[in-house]
């Protein structure tokens, strides 16, 4: 396997992924196989989305790189370091910086009895971004401003109450970018917001992306918004990635037939950012030590015998648009598939 490269605008390279959670109790052998082999990459100032129905392992992946969780293999390598050597016992302090994760639930994430002020202060303190009290208030209203709630004294004041949805989730942004982080774990950030508000936290996160040379992992079950805010797409099915590379060459040109099936659930791919609920033809499959073969097997109208053997390898389908589908004979690849 090729060491990678630190200096080449690699932030994050994560290879082999694999999650499995024990399932059925002390006596039991059972395993829940949410993480498959997962690979790809992300490169400073760019968007890798990250897409698939629920329960295809997007958030495992998001905190196996957060580390709230360990994985049971796979590499993680930040800035060229690989971290679970490094840092074996757990996330250092500055990871935990430099990785920051925004939730679905920006209610969830805030706790009712303190301001708004109080909330973006906490991180700034605790990794010593403020020397004194007063730099610790303006970086405060500052932060407010970037993220768009002015004026920033009034919403520093205020309870996580009295803001609305997109502005908690506004909130949420600027509570991240106190640390000044290198990568941000986008873990469906619109999916509870009302689509009319979903596009200004997008073109916030774009913004912020451009402002402060930010890596995003974007992670979403609508495939519009990946495209949207995406340079690159990943699909996942049932722990999985089915398909990846260049977003608009996978949504005009998608291979896998889980792809083509999410993509015929959007009602306008240049306009919408809600897809319709995908329904086809049989269940995902469970993921409690599943079968050999392509996990899209039970689901996919061209399978073939060859299909329920054995997981098909990374194939080419494009300069950068790659599948895992016996349907296409273009070159394997070796490496690890760049996000
Ligand atoms: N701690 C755990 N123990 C056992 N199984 C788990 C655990 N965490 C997640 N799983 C299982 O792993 C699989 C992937 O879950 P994950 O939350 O990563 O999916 P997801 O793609 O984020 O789905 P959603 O779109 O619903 O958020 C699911 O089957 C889930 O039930
Ligand atoms: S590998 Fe086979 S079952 Fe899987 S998506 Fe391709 S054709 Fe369908
Ligand atoms: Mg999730």
């Amino acid at each position: 396997m090729e060491k990678p490269v630190e200096g080449n605008g690699t932030v994050l390279d994560v290879r082999h992924l694999t999650k499995r959670f024990p399932v059925g109790g002390l006596f039991s052998s059972k395993k829940v196989h949410a993480v498959e082999d997962v690979s790809f990459r992300i490169s400073r100032g760019q968007v890798v989305s990250l897409v698939g129905e629920s329960g295809s392992g997007k958030s495992t992946t998001a905190r196996l790189i957060s580390r709230l969780i360990e994985p049971t293999s796979g590499e993680i390598f930040f800035k060229g370091r690989d971290v679970l050597r490094a840092e074996p016992r757990g996330a250092s302090r500055q990871y935990r910086r430099e990785v920051q994760m925004v939730f679905q639930d920006p209610f969830g994430s805030l706790n009712p009895v303190h301001t708004i002020g109080h909330h973006i202060s906490r991180p700034l303190k605790i990794h010593r971004r403020a020397p004194n009290r007063r730099e610790l208030q303006e970086r405060v209203l500052e932060l407010l401003n970037t993220v768009g709630l002015n004026p920033p004294e009034e919403f520093a004041n205020k309870y996580p109450h009295q803001l609305s949805g997109g502005q908690r989730q506004r909130v949420a942004f600027a509570r991240a970018l106190a640390v000044d982080p290198e990568l941000m774990l986008a873990d469906e950030p619109v999916s509870m917001l009302d689509v009319s508000i979903r596009m200004g936290i997008l073109n916030l996160m774009e913004r912020l992306k451009e402002e402060h040379s930010l890596a995003y992992l974007y992670i979403t079950h609508d495939i519009a918004s990946a495209r949207y805010i995406g340079d690159e797409t990943i699909v996942m099915y049932a722990g999985h990635m089915v398909e990846g590379g260049d977003s608009e060459e996978i949504m005009h040109h998608p291979a896998h037939p889980y792809t083509k099936l999410l993509l015929s659930a959007v009602p306008n791919p240049h306009a919408g950012l809600v897809s319709r609920k995908v329904e086809d033809r049989g269940e995902v499959p469970s993921l409690i030590d599943p079968p050999p073969g392509c996990p899209f097997a039970a689901r996919c109208p061209h399978v073939m015998d060859v299909c329920r053997q054995a997981m098909p390898e990374v194939r080419w389908v494009g300069e950068n648009h790659w599948t895992r589908c016996y349907l296409y004979d273009g070159e394997p690849q070796q490496d690890a598939p760049a996000g």
